[in-house]
């Protein structure tokens, strides 16, 4: 049966779809490799309870910010904002969501195209019997390989071009209807191994043991910082799937929902990394190190280290994957509506134009290793700070104002009333994003910014 709105837009099938199919946008890499490493080094315990205030001052309230955006209009950011916003400046706010969605896409999906090495590497067993000194090269061999960066990259796009040329029912929803369930039982799974790990107490001391001397500002904003990228929220994907919504789905429980799901995941997967990494004694380290070299060293040795890396690198490459078509879908939804280009059409050409764009993102470990655009910093490495530290920030930051300010109050509470929520919980999230949201934004952008200094 197929849900059509008046114009023939495709919407979920069900509720639990969109739920997955957000929850597969919001779990990524943001939350398998940076939460828990940042956990660990601002204070564990104290630290998560900061993320937690943050996700409930900030990321739930703009998250259904976004979902009213998009399913009041049903259309993509640009097309959202230009229908809303009573003069043309808002709509830029749209363009800005969608470049950061294609620039974030670009380097994105070079990593995602190591994971898949990595998925290769390790169903081949290749870490097995292997030297620490041996794995870690094997890191330094991708990175220096131009060709193999390039291929995984195409590869990667390819994917998530081809599912998200599928549409939403046959594309998005199915895959995340797939992809995410096997995350989560896979991830229990490494989650029970590690819980009978011998290094089990001193991962959890490091992730979980409050330790509140480590509290500093910089500890809470950075926490408010994780907010965004996380979340997926600050350039329009929410907008985007909440424009595919049904008009009787609650916007904020479903927000509710995908936060709990995407904070859970970030903690499991800090219950799965460190013990083991402790039980052999390794230093915890933050992002590809410890993807690429610390981990695989572990693999190499523990007990059934073959399987249980394919699993591991598995549950990254469809975490990945699934937060990669929510931004391939972001940029082609405004060819679709705007432009009227056909989905296949908007898929494959949006597809090839990022992945030309995030050539060089490839190339920026080995090729053009010596370009370096600010401080030393490489061609990946500036997108990267660009995107978390300005771009979603300020997205965020405009979409509150939005939503808290110009949109008028009946709009709004038309929307949450949709879904059956009270005017209790309108008056506390219009609270939020028109006072607490913005302030604590704005707080972290100007110390991102380096206008305040800590
Ligand atoms: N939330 C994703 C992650 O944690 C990244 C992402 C950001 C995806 C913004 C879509 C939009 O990896």
């Amino acid at each position: 049966m197929e849900i059509k709105n008046s114009k023939s837009r495709e919407l979920w099938l069900s509720k639990a779809g969109f739920i997955l199919a957000a929850a597969g946008s919001a779990i990524g890499l943001g939350n398998l490799w940076r939460f828990p490493y940042v956990t660990g080094m601002y204070g564990g315990g104290a630290f998560v309870l900061v993320y937690l205030l943050s996700i409930i001052a900030i990321g739930i309230p703009i998250m259904v910010a976004e979902f009213i955006i998009g399913r009041r209009t049903q259309r993509n950011p640009v097309g959202a904002f230009g229908k809303l916003g009573k003069t043309k400046g808002w709509q830029l706010v749209g363009w800005l969501g969608l470049a950061t969605g294609f620039i974030l896409l670009s380097y994105y999906s070079v990593v995602g195209g190591w994971i898949l090495d990595y998925v290769l590497k390790s169903a081949g067993g290749l870490f097995h019997g292997k030297s620490p000194a041996e794995i870690n090269q094997m890191f330094d061999m991708v990175l220096k390989s131009p060709l193999r960066q390039v291929f995984f990259h195409a590869l990667f796009l390819f994917l998530v071009t081809y599912i998200v040329s599928r549409g939403i029912h046959k594309g998005i929803e199915l895959w995340n209807k797939i992809l995410m369930p096997l995350l989560f039982g896979i991830l229990l799974l490494l989650m029970v191994n590690s819980l009978f790990s011998p290094g089990v107490r001193e991962g959890m001391r490091f992730l979980f043991y409050p330790d509140f001397s480590k509290i500093t500002a910089t500890a809470i904003l950075e926490a408010m910082g994780q907010a965004f990228f996380p979340l997926s929220i600050g350039l329009g994907t929410m907008i985007t799937y909440g424009s595919y919504l049904k008009r009787d789905v609650s916007l904020m429980n479903s927000a509710t929902e995908i936060c709990v799901l995407d904070t859970l995941v970030a903690l499991v997967a800090g219950i799965v990394i460190f013990p083991i990494v402790f039980t052999y004694g390794l230093a915890p380290s933050a992002g590809p190190g410890l993807f690429f070299k610390t981990l695989p060293v572990v693999f190499s040795v523990l007990p059934g280290g073959r399987i249980i890396a394919f699993l591991f690198f598995l549950v990254v490459a469809f975490a990945a994957l699934t937060s990669a078509i929510s931004l391939l879908e972001l940029v082609v939804a405004y060819f679709i509506d705007e432009r009227k280009w056909g989905r296949k059409k908007a898929a494959i050409i949006m597809g090839l134009t990022i992945f030309i764009f995030g050539v060089p993102s490839a190339l920026s470990f080995n090729t053009l290793r010596d370009i370096t655009l600010i401080k030393g910093i490489n061609i990946f490495n500036f997108l990267d700070l660009l995107v978390t530290n300005y771009m979603l920030p300020a997205g965020g930051l405009l979409i509150a104002i939005f939503c808290g300010w110009f949109l008028s109050r009946k709009e709004s509470l038309d929307e949450i009333r949709k879904g059956g929520n009270d005017l209790f919980f309108y008056r506390v999230w219009r609270f939020i994003i028109r006072y607490i949201a913005p302030v604590a934004v704005l707080l972290v952008f100007s110390w991102k910014a380096g206008v305040i200094a800590l």
